[in-house]
């Protein structure tokens, strides 16, 4: 499972990519507003710092406007990924810039009848909102479950992303489920790397070490 990066914010991308394991980057309005820069700006940063695909969204909420946006947010990198919502508007368009050859992220989708929508469109990303779905009560890794078996069954080449992944359980379950991606904020990723037997490990190797290494005499 590729891991993608949920957020705009530049020191977490940099510290993120030092890892070597970001393979991309999610943005969504809410998430450039928080850094209050101007997207254009904002995504050419990302792309400097990230060398994957790097979701910008549009928006406009008709279909037109989402296109003229979505071709300018394409313009600013080849490795932008145009983020159109699912909505009537949001599919006319994603099935006009994919024809185009823009990768379009299906966004906001919440059901199977939905993802089954975005690929037909030819999306290139169906992004399914995992924890926004728990929030409302409904089991929100039932959807990913869904659509992976739906796409395999039609053979459709859409990605699927899990979005709104907000503990390390989302993402081994995202990754169980078959998702091609997880999207995660910052501290969810940093999450994944802990373990006390990890650490307790460590301890335990150095101090072995040090008391032979370190601490003993040299012997002559
Ligand atoms: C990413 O593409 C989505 O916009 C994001 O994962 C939504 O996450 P949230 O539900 O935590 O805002």
């Amino acid at each position: 499972m590729k891991f993608f990066l949920d957020t705009a914010n530049l020191d977490e991308l940099k510290k993120g990519a030092s890892w070597g394991v970001v393979d991309g980057v999610t943005t969504n309005p809410s998430l450039i507003a928080k850094e209050g820069r101007d997207i254009k700006d904002q995504v050419r940063l990302i792309c400097d710092i990230v060398d994957g695909d790097i979701s910008a969204e549009v928006v406009a909420t008709e279909a037109g406007e989402m296109m003229r946006e979505g071709r300018e947010l394409a313009r600013l990198h080849r490795n932008v990924v145009v983020k159109c919502p699912l909505t009537r508007e949001g599919i006319k368009a994603t099935k006009a810039l994919s024809q185009e050859g823009i990768r379009v992220n299906v966004t906001l989708c919440f059901s199977p009848a939905q993802a089954l929508i975005a690929a037909k469109a030819g999306a290139y990303i169906i992004s399914p909102f995992v924890g926004r779905l728990d929030d409302v009560g409904h089991i929100g890794m039932d959807v990913i479950r869904d659509i992976a078996t739906i796409y395999k069954n039609y053979g459709f080449k859409t990605q699927i992303l899990a979005a709104s992944l907000r503990h390390t359980l989302h993402v081994i379950e995202a990754a169980r489920a078959g998702a091609h991606i997880g999207t995660m904020p910052f501290k969810v990723l940093d999450q994944l790397f802990n373990h006390p037997l990890t650490d307790k490990g460590l301890d335990q190797f150095l101090k072995d070490w040090n008391k032979v290494f370190q601490e003993a005499p040299v012997a002559r």
